[in-house]
């Protein structure tokens, strides 16, 4: 949540921010600002989107080797000029930009409103700026010594930069909980929330750690903690490709994701299931095999579409394995005082690896023993660092806000290690394992197979654009994927939507039901279908309209849905990965239909790093 940009060098500063913070946008797009030296301090603020940013500076003279900038998903104070980034401190000396939420501003700005400090904007971060200022005219120090103090009376999650007009050589970076990256360039660098950004100059980086500050001057970097203890920069040299962060043609990264996941399959999946060979194998499992094959249970954290995944890794799990399950949104977990105990296992399910109710989750099993088993796609995420071991998807960068080939990146590592455990664990048989591990294998095929024949889901998008609801019901391993479908909805397309287990319908929303609404069924031709034959019937029986995804060369279900969309056969404990398809193009097309923002629905960001 909010992007944050800086760079100092020999190049131009501004249109590096500029293309920055359009890279980072998906993080939040309320309002933009940069701060440059040029001359003294240039602040350059705007509600909206980084384009009205760049109207907004027009022609004015923005040449400098150093910068900061910022796009802002609003948490203290509504979008506006004022509350937008940077924020200044009295003397106009200085300028911050800040991402996460400082917990103990109020009390920080009563104390400095006391001193006579005057705040101009609504944001907990001006209390960040204004410290700083603060502390260095009582202490007479240098900057980066008062930035170190300020940060010691600091609660909460930051990822800051500052800038000084005193020292046009020197740019300042600190975090605790949001994520900062430092790209290392030929005698520059930049600094951002995440890599993109940064690719394009650079691939090596430097991630900096929670309580360490790096004060980059003439250039060089140094790095400290915030305790005064000098810290040895490590640097990543990072794989990424230009191309995986452009829309590639495509109109909206959405579509780009939901058709890139042939592809992103095929690289999970790639150098870990040979299937002729007979083999499967999760590197970072092996090492803690013993405890993922003792435990008593595996407790799955997550929010939003990766707690969906989990949901799917219970049947899994369950299913394939006999392991005990509990999926939890981590954010109810880290505050309910969960029993945790030395032998469990955690896995957390992250696309970004920064969500922060995930991140405190894991610290807290972390805390009392647990073992953690981080599922993440970013490389160097905050998650993937603070696990004991984990397996990255391989997916490549996720743009869109609403995530689709991350969630069957999930899918397909949780799946592999369930299957990796039921071979261990003897709950599958060798022949069961060669027959999953010849299916996992052709799910890019099939998914590729639906991704060439959109015009049924083109077509339902079209007639269902006006609804005011949609209901989705699956049962088994569909009944996450509902959840999946409905979330998909809402967000992007401002329909209310709802999932449900299909048989739970007659116990409250059946009541919903009439010739207006809407209700997508999951009904594959699985260990489910009869059953969900006859939820489809009850449907119908009060005139809902019916659309089923149903299992390719189905007939029954064609003679009682009004719109049908047919899927390749899969095995049912791989089903979620083809049936979530047709439910992200039916999501994307509505949107599309109703004019709605795919890429950046409102009041969302993706990388939730603000709890
Ligand atoms: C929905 C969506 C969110 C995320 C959630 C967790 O499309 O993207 O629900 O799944 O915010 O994010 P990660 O996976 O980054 O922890």
């Amino acid at each position: 949540m909010c992007g944050i940009v800086g760079y100092i060098g020999k190049r131009d500063a501004y249109p590096i921010i500029i293309k920055g913070l359009k890279r980072l946008e998906y993080r939040g797009y309320d309002s933009a600002g940069v701060a440059l030296l040029n001359g003294g301090l240039k602040v350059y603020k705007k509600k909206g989107k980084v384009a009205e940013l760049e109207s907004h500076v027009g022609g004015s003279d923005i040449s400098s080797n150093i910068g900061i900038g910022h796009t802002r998903w609003a948490t203290h104070g509504e979008p506006n000029d004022i509350n937008a980034h940077p924020h200044s401190s009295s003397d106009g000396k200085l300028a911050i930009i800040h991402n996460g939420i400082i917990e103990n501003y109020q009390s920080l700005k009563t104390e400095l409103e006391q001193k006579g400090y005057k705040f101009k904007s609504e944001t907990d971060s001006e209390v960040i700026i204004l410290l700083i200022e603060e502390i260095k005219k009582r202490n007479n120090c240098n900057l980066d010594e008062a930035v170190r103090l300020a940060l010691n009376e600091v609660v909460g999650a930051y990822a800051i930069l500052i800038l000084s007009s005193d020292d046009d050589k020197q740019l300042i970076a600190a975090r605790k909980g949001s994520p900062l990256v430092i790209g290392i360039g030929n005698g520059e660098f930049f600094v951002a929330s995440d890599a993109t950004p940064i690719i394009e100059y650079t691939n090596n980086v430097v991630y900096l750690d929670d309580y360490e500050i790096a004060v980059i001057r003439d250039g060089e970097l140094n790095i400290k903690s915030i305790e005064d203890v000098p810290k040895t920069p490590f640097i990543h040299h990072l794989e990424m490709e230009l191309e995986s962060i452009e829309k590639g043609g495509f109109s909206h990264f959405m579509l780009k994701e939901i058709h890139e996941q042939p592809k992103s399959i095929r690289d999970c999946l790639r150098g870990r299931l040979i299937a002729k060979d007979n083999h499967l194998n999760l590197n970072g499992m092996y090492q803690y095999m013993n405890k993922f094959l003792n435990t008593d249970r595996v407790i799955f954290v997550a929010c939003g579409t990766s707690w969906h995944a989990g949901l799917v890794a219970e049947y899994l799990f369950e299913d394939i394995a006999r392991i005990n399950v509990e999926v939890e949104y981590a954010s109810e977990f880290r505050y309910r005082n969960p029993v945790i105990r030395e032998n469990d296992v955690v896995v957390a399910i992250s696309q970004s690896g920064e969500t922060a109710d995930t991140l405190a989750a894991i610290d807290l099993a972390k805390s009392k023993g647990a073992t953690i088993f981080g599922v993440c796609n970013v490389v160097g995420s905050s998650i993937s660092r603070a696990s004991h071991a984990g397996a990255y998807i391989h997916a490549g960068p996720e743009i869109g806000v609403a995530s689709t080939k991350a969630f069957t990146g999930q899918v397909t590592v949780l799946a592999m290690m369930a299957i990796i455990l039921g071979l261990k664990k003897g709950t599958l048989s060798e022949s069961r394992y060669r027959e999953l591990l010849f299916e996992l294998d052709s799910i890019p095929d099939k998914i590729q197979k639906i991704l060439e024949n959109t015009e049924p889901v083109k077509r339902i998008a079209e007639t269902f654009q006006f609804a005011k609801n949609f209901l989705y019901l699956g049962r088994g391993y569909n009944f996450p994927v509902a959840l999946e479908g409905a979330l998909k909805l809402k967000e992007i397309s401002y329909i209310h939507a709802e999932g449900y287990p299909a048989a739970e319908m007659k116990h409250g929303p059946i009541a919903l039901i009439d010739e207006d609404m809407p209700v997508v069924f999951i009904a594959t031709k699985d260990s489910s279908y009869e059953k969900i034959i006859s939820n489809i019937q009850e449907v119908k029986a009060r005139k809902g309209k019916v659309i089923a995804i149903v299992t390719e060369g189905e007939k029954d279900i064609h003679n009682m849905a009004e719109y049908v969309v047919e899927i390749p056969k899969t095995e049912d404990c791989l089903q979620p990965l083809l049936s979530v398809i047709p439910l992200q193009l039916l999501s994307y097309y509505v949107a599309i239909h109703r004019g709605c923002n795919v890429d950046q629905p409102r009041n969302l960001a993706k990388s939730v790093t603000v709890e």
